[in-house]
């Protein structure tokens, strides 16, 4: 069924990444820093998610820490699908998207992990494909990779890591006691991948789960990042501040993947970075708290490193010029992030102090919301009814207020305006997102199309 004939939802994403311990978040009593590093927190949080008839929980990931941030900040990434694993122990339908990096990673182990995490929680996996912005140094490699390379090596690990998937159907499992023959090993084919980046044999050693193969997702927005997505990605957890970024993202997204002949686009679900409390002047009190002692100093090495130049002597309470900016297609980190601090600066005239502690310190550049259950529930409506996204992924702004209010107050909203969903319809994560079954029966990408079509 097309994206014309199918009736649009809404989807709602948890983000259990711990953002709600950013600026002075963390050192509010009760803010549950201290399980950050263990398991518990998580799955009652997956669990509370689940109650509310959530369609995922998301963890992000990273391959580094920096020592000194540490010092004035919490840290330290458990590894998401230990994590997703033990909640899907817990859970019995909520979907369990993972990050992981095709930079330093190697297609058979992350085809491998997440292949197990989907079976062990009965179809419920997602991939969210990063290439990564850090840790390079852990990997042999004193700079990160060119933006282009790690795009074009991402093209080719996701085609790979879907061949892999569909190599062995769990249909070609036949055991037959009788006969004494396990499986149909006809079925269960290799992929003899020779590619620019990968050589690999299979077939993967981990039969296929009942969603046919896990969701992928995608977060990046530059243009790469879009020919990415187009090709391969099911949904994309994206960063909009504004509903028109949104919705030039998705109305892109879609004409790209229309032109390559899918008969589906990838969802748009942008991250909805929220303060949320009984009322819009109480919201208001905790975001200030929470941004309190947010330091001018952090603000310009995070610009210093994503644009490569030093910030110091521009005027602080002036926009930057423009021309004083380097080439965004020439930035080696997030190009997104470049190009949204760029527009701010040039197009909406916005001063260094105030790009600074508006958007390079709080939230990543998301669509962020501050206010009551009611006007959080009315504009996450707006911009799903307008078509400028298909549902958001909550990341909370203190716990456990933002929580809370999202699951007691914000959703039964949605579902009242029928707009999201009063019960699950299905157990796995496709059944949940409107995708058809992954892995074998999925349309085939032929192996070794993603660097030809790149060269065209
Ligand atoms: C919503 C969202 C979530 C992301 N999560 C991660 C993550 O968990 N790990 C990571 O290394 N990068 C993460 N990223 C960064 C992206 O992978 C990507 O590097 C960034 O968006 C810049 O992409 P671009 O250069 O294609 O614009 C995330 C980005 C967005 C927008």
């Amino acid at each position: 069924m097309s994206d014309a004939t199918r009736p649009r939802r809404l989807h709602l994403g948890l983000s259990i990444s711990s953002a709600w311990t950013g600026g002075n978040a963390w050192r509010r009593p009760g803010s549950r820093v201290e399980d950050l590093n263990g398991a518990p927190l998580f799955l009652e949080l997956a669990r509370d998610a689940e109650q509310a008839g959530l369609d995922f929980v998301f963890r992000a990931d990273g391959v580094g820490v920096e020592p000194e941030h540490l010092d004035r900040h919490p840290g330290g990434l458990l590894d998401p699908v230990p994590i997703l694993a033990a909640i899907s122990a817990v859970t019995s339908h909520i979907g369990l998207v993972g990050t992981a990096s095709t930079s330093f990673s190697e297609p058979y182990n992350l085809a491998r992990a997440f292949g197990t995490l989907d079976l062990v929680s009965d179809g419920r996996a997602g991939w969210n494909v990063v290439t990564s912005q850090t840790g390079e140094r852990n990997f042999g490699k004193e700079q990160i990779p060119e933006h282009s390379e790690r795009y074009e090596r991402a093209g080719e690990f996701v085609e790979v890591v879907k061949a892999l998937w569909a190599s062995w159907p769990r249909e070609a499992i036949v055991l037959d006691r009788a006969t004494g023959r396990y499986a149909d090993a006809s079925r269960i084919r290799p992929i003899d991948h020779h590619g620019a980046f990968y050589s690999v044999a299979g077939p993967l050693n981990v039969p296929s789960s009942r969603q046919g193969a896990p969701v992928v997702f995608q977060a990046g927005a530059s243009e790469d990042g879009r020919r990415l997505a187009a090709r391969h990605a099911d949904a994309i957890f994206a960063a909009t501040p504004t509903a028109e970024v949104a919705r030039e993202l998705r109305d892109d997204l879609h004409a790209r993947s229309a032109a390559l002949g899918r008969e589906r686009a990838p969802l748009v679900l942008p991250g909805l970075h929220a303060y949320i409390a009984d009322t819009e002047a109480q919201a208001q009190a905790l975001y200030r708290e929470v941004r309190a002692d947010d330091d001018i100093e952090d603000g310009f090495q995070r610009l210093e490193r994503l644009f490569g130049i030093s910030f110091r002597g521009f005027e602080l309470d002036r926009p930057v010029p423009g021309e004083a900016l380097p080439d965004i297609s020439g930035v080696r980190f997030s190009q997104t992030h470049a190009e949204r601090f760029r527009r701010l600066f040039v197009e909406e005239r916005l001063s260094l102090r105030r790009v600074i502690f508006e958007h390079v310190l709080t939230g990543a550049g998301h669509w962020r919301v501050i206010g009551a259950p009611e006007q959080v529930a009315e504009w996450v409506a707006e911009r799903f009814l307008a078509e400028a996204d298909d549902g958001n992924v909550l990341i909370p702004g203190v716990y456990p207020e933002s929580f809370r209010s999202f699951f007691d107050a914000v959703v039964p909203v949605l579902k009242e305006r029928g707009l999201f969903p009063t019960e699950y319809h299905g157990t796995t994560l496709r059944d949940h997102l409107g995708l058809p079954r992954g892995g074998a029966e999925a349309a085939p990408v032929p192996v070794g199309a993603s660097a030809a079509a790149e060269r065209d």
